[in-house]
């Protein structure tokens, strides 16, 4: 009996970054991601059913092209979809438009609307006691599971979202919601989040964000409250009030943005620590190591895979003649393991000297809007974890989710012993 044989998801080694599935073998992806590095002229990635794209693997090549925005715009298309998917989108008239798919002066006048919001002294004063005491809690859910549990699905997942969700201002009872529909969005080549028909199940979150957030708006323009749905609800634009497609897209963006991405740099941080020993001893003897532990684990996970850009003008870059038009996808987990930035990239180190040169959050104008508040989240986690930490260990396989945009475990299988609370 014959059968035709898989296609290797590694090889040639761009198949890498369009294939979702390949992220489930990191290491794998890691090898692949280096030949790209490697490359002497400029990897073009050319795989059927998908656009074209050069692939922007070097830490100081995604730094080049992300400084020049005027360049190399974000346009309506940021991220990496099947070309089928695309042209489904389109014909089925549901637009997202939000942050990421805006260019200056556009996106400039609404990155303004919460800027404020998310810098750090906004951060510490309205929210830093309330975080400390979510982390508190979401320990105690982990002691409660009494030394074994699943970290990523159990733990992870539901302590960014109940953050996010509180500064946006969906209530609790809702977050389920909210969770299910951004792994829709953003975990949409996995059939356990997707279902057998990956573009019907993105047509179909965006449709329930709409309505959810539609509702919001009319209830926030009533009875204003401070949160960001309110600053959202009466925000204006020359003069006028946001109109309807920016301001889905906004709430879309806080709400899912917010949370996969940080739940994922949390289970991986601490995957890393609990295959590094050494690591969380020295973290737990000296706890002012935690500022530079977390920009590591922020480097090792790098949960956002790529955004695309678009040229606008013919540009050279490592021997490749880019022209006008072409796509561009900036591969941030490829650039945080450059070794022309990193001494020695696939080590966890949480006393690396420059952990916080890594590109996980992006540079420019696009910079990471949440960045500041992720940092805040991870810190008051781990920092309470490990002051209460006696041992953990692995209990079973972790397991990736299928995603070529926005990734990360979907099980971490631990067994743990806990101290009662200090
Ligand atoms: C470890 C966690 C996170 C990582 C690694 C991450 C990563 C990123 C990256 C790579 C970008 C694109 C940057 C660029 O194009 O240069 C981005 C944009 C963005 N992120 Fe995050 N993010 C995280 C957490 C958050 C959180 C907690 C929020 C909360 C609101 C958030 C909201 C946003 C928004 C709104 C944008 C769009 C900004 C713009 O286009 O102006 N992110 N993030």
């Amino acid at each position: 009996m014959s059968s035709t044989p898989k296609p290797d998801l590694y090889d040639p080694p761009g198949r890498i970054l369009v294939h979702g599935a390949a992220y489930q073998d990191l290491d794998r992806w890691h090898a692949a991601a280096e030949r790209l590095r490697r490359a002497e002229t400029l990897p073009r990635v050319e795989e059927p059913g998908w656009w074209p794209f050069w692939a922007i693997t070097r830490h100081a090549e995604v730094a080049e092209i992300e400084r020049q925005n005027a360049l190399f715009p974000n346009t309506e298309t940021s991220v990496l979809l099947p070309e089928a998917a695309l042209a489904q989108q389109k014909k089925s008239g549901v637009q997202i438009k939000s942050l990421v798919h805006m260019d200056d002066p556009e996106h400039a006048q609404y990155r303004k609307l919460t800027n404020e919001w998310f810098k750090p002294s906004n951060l510490r004063k309205l929210f830093e006691v309330r975080v400390g005491e979510l982390a508190k809690r979401y320990v105690d859910r982990m002691a409660a599971f009494g030394g074994e549990c699943d970290f990523a699905r159990d733990v992870a997942l539901y302590y960014p979202l109940h953050v996010i969700m509180s500064i946006l201002g969906v209530p609790e009872e809702d977050e389920p919601r909210m969770l299910r529909l951004t792994q829709q969005l953003f975990g949409n080549e996995d059939p356990e989040f997707a279902g057998a028909d990956r573009n019907a199940a993105l047509l179909a979150a965006a449709l329930d964000f709409k309505q959810y957030f539609d509702r919001m708006t009319d209830d926030r323009r009533a009875h204003p409250r401070d949160d960001i749905a309110t600053v959202l609800a009466t925000a204006r634009i020359d003069g006028a009030p946001m109109p309807e497609i920016e301001r889905l897209g906004y709430y879309m963006i806080v709400a899912t943005a917010g949370h996969d991405t940080t739940s994922a740099t949390l289970a991986s941080g601490v995957e890393a620590l609990m295959n590094a020993p050494d690591q969380l001893r020295a973290l737990q003897q000296d706890p002012s190591l935690l500022d530079n532990a977390v920009e590591e684990m922020i480097r090792w996970a790098t949960p956002v895979r790529h955004f695309l850009r678009q040229a606008t003008e013919d540009y050279t870059l490592r021997g490749a003649r880019i022209r006008a038009g072409d796509w561009l996808m900036l591969v941030y987990l490829s650039a945080n393991r450059d070794d022309a930035v990193f001494t020695d990239p696939y080590r966890f180190d949480v006393r690396r000297k420059n952990a916080n040169e890594h590109i996980a959050f992006g540079t420019g104008v696009h910079f990471c809007l949440g960045a500041h508040l992720a940092r805040l989240e991870l810190k008051a986690f781990v920092g309470e974890l490990l002051s209460r930490l006696e041992s953990i260990e692995p209990n079973g396989s972790p397991e990736h989710v299928v995603a070529n945009f926005v990734g990360g475990l979907k099980r971490l299988p631990v067994r743990y012993r806990l101290r009662a609370e200090a």
